[in-house]
């Protein structure tokens, strides 16, 4: 089965670089108050899926899980997540492609995906991996980088950029790093079968001047405030959305107590891998999956 192309961040040092000494606080801490806003207070917090969780970043923000996947493409991001997380039984540590997700059907209570559709040049298909390894109820907190904001729009106006940010298609202003209209991802979402709860404008002010002026805490505070107003327009550059798929009648699916029962074999479907030493292995495709380093790696059989 072909999948479309990974941004690959092996080896990167994203967090470093672009988060620890990129001045970044006001958009870290901006994301934070988001976050809280959208992850749900009460009900299932059994187990959630966070995609594309880099460094673990925003992982102590899920704090409220019992079980959290922290599921990233990278190894060296994974390794750098499980430096700051540690090793326990809250973590459990994935290696694999968005797009091939290794889980069976209908496995979590709540996914979130931050700073990772920037990277799908299908996301449709990565929403779909999503949609299908989620219970009936269960939330999605997706966020996306916004083609539609002043800069844009301004620069298109005036002749300084050649794609429109007012149409639907994602514009990928970088090899494998896309803009999305608002519209577009409530649309995919809404053909998901997701419904769109609450809408978040994140960002307002992340202009340089302004936040060499003001302190970051305060910046960021001030941009809580005006959020919500993403219920009504959506002009920032980041915007969070709280999905849920629609409630199944009264009944919870089962979630394993077992982790090896979570997953399935992203090769041939089958949902029922025997757990050896050092990897997992799929009694119908013959297919190996490596455990290494506290980390079942998905990537590639061996
Ligand atoms: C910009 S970083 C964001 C990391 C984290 N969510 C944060 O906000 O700090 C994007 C992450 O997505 C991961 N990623 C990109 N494409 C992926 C894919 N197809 N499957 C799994 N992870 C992917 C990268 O490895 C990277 O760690
Ligand atoms: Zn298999």
């Amino acid at each position: 089965m072909s999948t479309p192309p990974v941004c690959n961040y092996e080896g990167s040092d994203y967090q470093t670089s672009f988060w620890d000494q990129g001045g970044r606080e006001y958009e870290d801490r901006a994301e934070a108050i988001a976050l809280k806003k959208m992850l749900p207070k009460s009900g299932t917090l059994r187990v959630m899926l966070e995609l594309g969780a880099g460094a673990g970043r925003n992982t102590p923000r899920y704090a409220g899980f019992e079980r959290i996947v922290v599921l990233d493409y990278s190894t060296t991001q994974l390794a750098q997540a499980q430096q700051r997380l540690g090793r326990s039984d809250k973590y459990i540590y994935v290696a694999a492609d968005i797009y091939r997700l290794p889980f069976r059907s209908c496995q979590f209570d709540a996914a979130t995906m931050i700073r990772t559709l920037h990277h799908m040049a299908d996301a449709p298909k990565a929403l779909g991996q999503v949609q299908n390894v989620l219970q009936p109820g269960a939330v999605f907190i997706l966020e996306f980088a916004n083609k539609l904001h002043p800069k844009s729009i301004l620069r298109y106006w005036f002749g300084k950029q050649s794609w429109n940010p007012f149409t639907l298609e994602p514009v990928e202003f970088v090899k494998l790093n896309f803009d999305f209209h608002p519209r577009a991802v409530r649309n995919w979402l809404g053909e998901l079968g997701f419904d769109v709860e609450k809408i978040l404008a994140v960002s307002h002010f992340r202009v340089g001047f302004l936040k060499r002026l003001v302190p970051a805490k305060l910046l960021a505070a001030l941009d809580g405030f005006f959020q919500p107003t993403g219920a009504l327009w959506q002009l920032t550059p980041s915007i969070f959305i709280r999905a849920r798929l629609p409630q199944k009648g009264t009944e919870t699916i089962h979630i394993p107590e077992n982790i090896v029962d979570l997953f399935k074999c992203p090769d041939c479907g089958n949902e029922k891998l025997e757990e050896k030493k050092d990897h997992l292995h799929c009694p119908n495709c013959q297919a190996k999956w490596a455990i290494r380093d506290g980390i079942h790696d998905f990537r590639e059989r061996s």
